[in-house]
């Protein structure tokens, strides 16, 4: 059993009070390779941002846990280096099994998601207090989630997106113990988020939701998901330099900003990585056909997620500067 505490990172707790207290979210990006995290660490550095590094089961599955979990250390050591000090917590994304929570937990995580939405209420409840029972233990924070978001949520594709009802969340927190909870406002997975006819905009998210869940269960952290942006630049680039990508939609800066100052804690984004990454590589790969050095594909690409993680940090979700 590896402690998390031992690693040098912190479980979301104080993370989410603060960012309660400040109107501000704390960033939860995912990472698969090292590229990515040497990405998200070195603009959480840039801008002292607090973090949490996701990772999914499918991540584990292909950069390997025990990788991961040494990677993440790298990672302590990284910012231990640049002599300031991060809060950094280490969280499973989408956790769908029991045993799935405790091999994290074994292995170093801080923080685990159990991801009961698939299930009925009362399997949702039970599930997610057996979870809680057992990470707090050892001062691991849950992430529990009421309401079902479109797209992929953990190799399970949902095709519509059902919101979260308000009158469910009292009874959840209080019969599971979760720390935060994941909650559908209208947000999904992925890059293609909304059907947008020719002139449609994207439709607000569902704030009156979360008003309401703000009154039933006040000062109560809550995660968003789906919240990448698909910003239209990467979009655009790799349209322009051979890629495929079309009716695309994300989810506007300001709602994100609107979303932060309110009791939304953590917002999750991954796809706007995998848009920035992808638009560099293929960049390189055609003004530049006669490169073969993965360097100078992943650097440029590493470059362009920095700049995206300190622009969101900064100008996004406000947790610049509250490391
Ligand atoms: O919500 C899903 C995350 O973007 C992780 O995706 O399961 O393909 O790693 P993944
Ligand atoms: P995006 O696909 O919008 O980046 O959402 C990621 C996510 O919710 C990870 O859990
Ligand atoms: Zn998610």
């Amino acid at each position: 059993m590896y402690h998390y505490k031992d690693l040098g990172l912190v479980n979301t707790r104080e993370m989410f009070s603060k960012a309660m207290a400040g109107k501000y979210a704390i960033p939860a990006y995912n990472f698969n390779n090292m590229e990515q995290l040497q990405a998200i660490i070195t603009a959480c550095i840039e801008t002292k941002s607090p973090v949490i590094l996701q990772v999914s089961s499918g991540a584990r599955k292909y950069a390997n846990q025990i990788l991961l979990r040494y990677m993440a250390m790298g990672a302590m050591e990284m910012i231990k280096n640049a002599g300031i000090k991060l809060p950094v917590a280490l969280h499973l994304d989408h956790g769908d099994t029991f045993e799935l929570c405790v091999s994290c937990i074994e292995s170093g995580f801080s923080s685990v998601m159990i991801d009961g939405s698939a299930h009925s209420f009362q399997d949702n409840i039970q599930l997610t207090k057996k979870v809680v029972d057992y990470a707090h233990q050892y001062d691991v924070s849950v992430e529990g989630e009421l309401g079902v978001l479109a797209g992929i949520e953990d190799e399970v594709s949902h095709e519509a997106s059902h919101y979260t009802n308000p009158d469910d969340v009292e009874e959840f927190v209080s019969k599971t113990g979760v720390d935060s909870l994941a909650i559908s406002i209208g947000t999904s997975h992925g890059a293609y988020k909304f059907k947008l006819k020719p002139g449609e905009s994207v439709p607000p998210l569902r704030f009156d939701i979360l008003e309401e869940v703000e009154r039933r269960i006040p000062g109560f952290p809550i995660v968003l998901h789906g919240a990448s942006s698909v910003m239209p630049e990467y979009v655009d680039m790799i349209n322009k330099f051979g890629g495929k990508m079309e009716n695309t939609a994300g989810i506007p800066e300001e709602q994100l900003r609107r979303a932060a100052a309110s009791s939304v804690c953590k917002v999750n984004i991954d796809s706007d990585g995998r848009l920035a990454m992808t638009a560099k590589i293929r960049e390189v790969f055609a003004t530049k056909p006669g490169e073969f050095d993965p360097r100078k594909y992943l650097g440029p690409a590493r470059d362009a997620l920095v700049e995206m993680y300190k622009h969101k940090n900064t100008h996004v979700l406000g947790s610049a500067e509250h490391a």
